[in-house]
C-alpha cells in the first residue's frame, strides 16, 4: 500500500519515544524534528531531517519555531519531563511548578502556536501518560500534570472541528526519562514498540493510543473501582 507523504512536526524529538518517532516517521514522510539537544539536531540535520531548536518552556520561542514553519499535517506534542516528590511532608513547590510548567503550560504555547499551522483535515497528537489515570506514589507533579493534559486533550476532541485529535497514554517505555527510576516497572516496552503503536494509531485516526494494554487495561479497570480498592495497591508500590 502507497502511503502518503506527510509533514510532521515532532516535539521531544531528540530522546526516547520522540526520537524513535523520527525514526519512524522519517522512512516515509517529511519530519521537523524539535528539541534543545544541538548535537542530537545536528546529527538528524545530517540524515536530511528538517529540525527546529526551541524550549517548549518559553512562549516566545515556541512562537518563533511556529513561525518559522509552513504549514502540516500533523503535530506531535510529545516532549514531557519527570521528576518525582520524594516526600509528600516536605512538599517540594519548585519541582511542581517545573513539571506542571514543562508538561501542561508549555503545551498551552505549543497549542496556541501550532494550530493555526495544521491543514484542514490534519492531526494533533497529545502524548500524556497512563499515570493519569490513577494517583501513584511520588506522582503529585508527573501524575497531576498529565491528568490535567489528558482533560485539555479531551476537550480539544471536542471543540476541534477540522482537526483529528489523538490522545496517547504510554505506559512504561524504556527511555533516558525511566532510566531514572529506581522501582519496578511492569511490562516495560522499547520505544521502538511505543512508536510503532503511536505510528499506527495515528494513521488509524485513533482517539486514544495507550499501551501496553495488559498493564494499561488493569490501570483503566481499578479507575473505575472504589478507590479504597486501590489504595493499598498504591501505598504497597511506595514500600
Ligand atoms: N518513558 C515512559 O515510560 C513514558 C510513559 C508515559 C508517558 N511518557 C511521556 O512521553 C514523552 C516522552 O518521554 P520519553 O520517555 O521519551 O522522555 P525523554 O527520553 O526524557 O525525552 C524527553 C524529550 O522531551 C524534550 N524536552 C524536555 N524538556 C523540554 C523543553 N523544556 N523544551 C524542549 N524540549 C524538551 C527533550 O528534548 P531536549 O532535551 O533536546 O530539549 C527530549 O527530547 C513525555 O511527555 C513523557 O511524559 C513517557
Amino acid at each position: 500500500m502507497t502511503v502518503e507523504t506527510k509533514h510532521v512536526v515532532i516535539t521531544g524529538a531528540t530522546s526516547g519515544i520522540g526520537e524513535a518517532l523520527v525514526k519512524r516517521y522519517s522512512l516515509s514522510h517529511n519530519v521537523i524534528a524539535c528539541g534543545r539537544n544541538e548535537s542530537k539536531l545536528a546529527s538528524f540535520a545530517t540524515q536530511g531531517i528538517e529540525t527546529l531548536k526551541f524550549d517548549i518552556t518559553s512562549k516566545q520561542q515556541v512562537f518563533d519555531a511556529a513561525n518559522s514553519i509552513d504549514n502540516v499535517d500533523i503535530v506531535i506534542l510529545n516532549a514531557g519531563v519527570c521528576e518525582y516528590i520524594d516526600d509528600a511532608n516536605q512538599f517540594d513547590s519548585a519541582l511542581f511548578e517545573r513539571v506542571i510548567h514543562a508538561n501542561l503550560i508549555s503545551t498551552g504555547y505549543c497549542l496556541e502556536a501550532f494550530i493555526p499551522k495544521i491543514k484542514k483535515g490534519g492531526q494533533l497528537v497529545v502524548v500524556s501518560s497512563s499515570a493519569s489515570f490513577l494517583p501513584l506514589p511520588r506522582a503529585q507533579a508527573y501524575g497531576a500534570s498529565k491528568a490535567a493534559l489528558s482533560y485539555l486533550t479531551r476537550v480539544m476532541q471536542v471543540e476541534l472541528q477540522d482537526i483529528h485529535v489523538t490522545l496517547v497514554n504510554p505506559g512504561f517505555v524504556e527511555t533516558p526519562l525511566t532510566d531514572k527510576n529506581d522501582f519496578p516497572m511492569p511490562c516495560l516496552v522499547s520505544c521502538e514498540q511505543a512508536s510503532e503503536r503511536i505510528y499506527n494509531g495515528v494513521f488509524n485516526r485513533c482517539d486514544e493510543i495507550h499501551f501496553p494494554k495488559r498493564f494499561t487495561l488493569f490501570l483503566k479497570l481499578f479507575s473505575l473501582l472504589p478507590f479504597k480498592l486501590w489504595s493499598p495497591i498504591a501505598k504497597r508500590i511506595k514500600r
